[in-house]
């Protein structure tokens, strides 16, 4: 079925790669081969014109003009809301706060939930495969109330130990915040299985997720998986940067303090006291990124529109092409052989360092990112300081690959 889907999808590609502006574009006189999507995706036509059409026709701010292009504006953003909860299967508006990226979702739920429902002692899990946003807002945290931080390892090939985490929970566990697919090595995580544990241990115990590339991969349903919060970023799901997503639960939210203060957010003020709007309006202080919401709400009617299990089962077929010809490459290793993985193909190379693969790649007109992806626990783990990552999104082909390929052959003959 999936390779059907797969099938229908490959004949696609070319179509859906038409939808890519920047895709026609030249890097160093050569054609551009985007091998960074889990950096960031580039933007399909539809999300451009949607962000293009507000500020030629229709800007003005929201929540505060009468007059009918605000009032507009105001019921074109607020729908936005309604359209990522439905496209996240969460089961109200209420529950979908607009951030600026993922990281401001995950420093809320620190600074707000932690400092309220968090206490001395109290411990939280982490996984040794986390991106910098979710270690350091916590870090942040232990160091203003005192929390215990805990790590789940992973094994040779980007698995996480799930023996070791029940052997980490303790009844002073309050939160288990994790990556649902790891940006450095691909691995699909087993969330659904990693609340459950966390749940039977504890009913109250709450669970974040890190769903920066685990919405862009494939379905999300934050209802099915019980997950109490789920942040992610609207520029990796072919939206604009500047956008972000929290869900929570929404009485999880409404027992939550605002995170920052300013317009927009209050009922009423008065130098002695000020009260607060219900959630997800409390934690949108000031002027919101108006247009990007609307970006985002494009990017989620174009990736619907082609289909997240189309998508999936594309970057599927583009990772076991990726994969076999990347083995038959003399002295490569690939970090990040999980058997459920994303379209992430992180590597090395003997005798050739990740920068110099970047570059000499980024002169074949490949661009990859080289470094530590944001990931440095994980990398200390793999006793490594960097590697060439090659990732793919929806209009990813099997030519990219080729042409990746055919790069790593001039870094060999540079470089043995
Ligand atoms: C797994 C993961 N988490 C968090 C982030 C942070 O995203 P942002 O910088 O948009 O907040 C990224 C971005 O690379 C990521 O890949």
């Amino acid at each position: 079925m999936a390779t059907e889907r797969a099938l229908e999808m490959a004949t696609d590609i070319a179509s859906y790669r038409n939808d890519f502006p920047v895709l026609k574009t030249k890097m160093h006189g050569q054609s551009l081969v985007f091998l960074d999507s889990a950096a960031s995706a580039q933007k399909p036509q539809a999300v451009i014109d949607a962000m293009n059409r507000v500020y030629e026709s229709g800007y003005s701010n929201i929540h505060r003009g009468l007059y009918e292009i605000s009032q507009n504006l105001t019921a074109e953003y607020e729908a936005v809301r309604g359209k990522v909860a439905d496209f996240i299967g969460a089961p109200s508006e209420k529950s979908i706060v607009f951030t600026g990226n993922a990281t401001e979702g995950i420093n809320l739920v620190a600074q707000s939930w932690g400092k309220t429902f968090l206490e001395e002692g109290d411990e939280i899990i982490l996984t040794e495969m986390e991106h910098h946003a979710n270690i350091v807002p916590w870090q942040m945290l232990r160091e203003e109330i005192g929390i215990v931080i805990k790590t789940i390892p992973f094994d040779e090939s980007g698995v996480l130990d799930l023996k070791t985490f029940e052997s980490l929970l303790t009844h002073n566990t309050r939160l288990v915040s994790f990556v649902h697919i790891s940006n450095a090595l691909g691995t699909i995580n087993p969330a659904r299985k990693i609340i459950e544990i966390a749940k039977d241990f504890y009913p109250e115990m709450r669970v974040l997720i890190d769903g920066s590339q685990g919405i862009v991969h494939n379905v999300v349903n934050v209802t099915e998986l019980d997950a109490d919060f789920y942040v992610f970023t609207g520029h990796k799901l072919y939206g604009p940067s500047g956008i972000g997503v929290l869900y929570g639960k929404e009485e999880l939210l409404n027992e939550m303090p605002p995170f920052k203060g300013g317009g927009d957010m209050i009922e009423k003020v008065t130098f002695n006291k000020t009260t607060y709007k219900e959630a997800p309006y409390r934690f949108e202080a000031g002027t919101p990124p108006i247009v990007e919401v609307i970006g985002l709400g494009a990017a989620i009617d174009y990736v619907s529109a082609v289909g997240m299990e189309n998508i999936a089962a594309h970057e599927a077929e583009l990772l076991a092409y990726g994969s076999e010809k990347l083995s038959t490459i003399d002295g490569l290793i690939l970090h990040g052989t999980a058997p459920d993985k994303a379209g992430i193909l992180s590597f090395t190379m003997k005798g050739a360092h990740p920068s110099d693969i970047g570059t000499i790649l980024d002169q074949c007109g490949v661009a990859v990112r080289s470094g530590h992806h944001c990931c440095m626990p994980l990398m200390e783990r793999l006793g490594l300081d960097a590697t060439v990552r090659a990732s793919f999104g929806l209009y990813s082909s099997k030519d990219d690959i080729d042409q990746l390929v055919k790069g790593l052959h001039k870094v060999k003959e540079l470089f043995s």
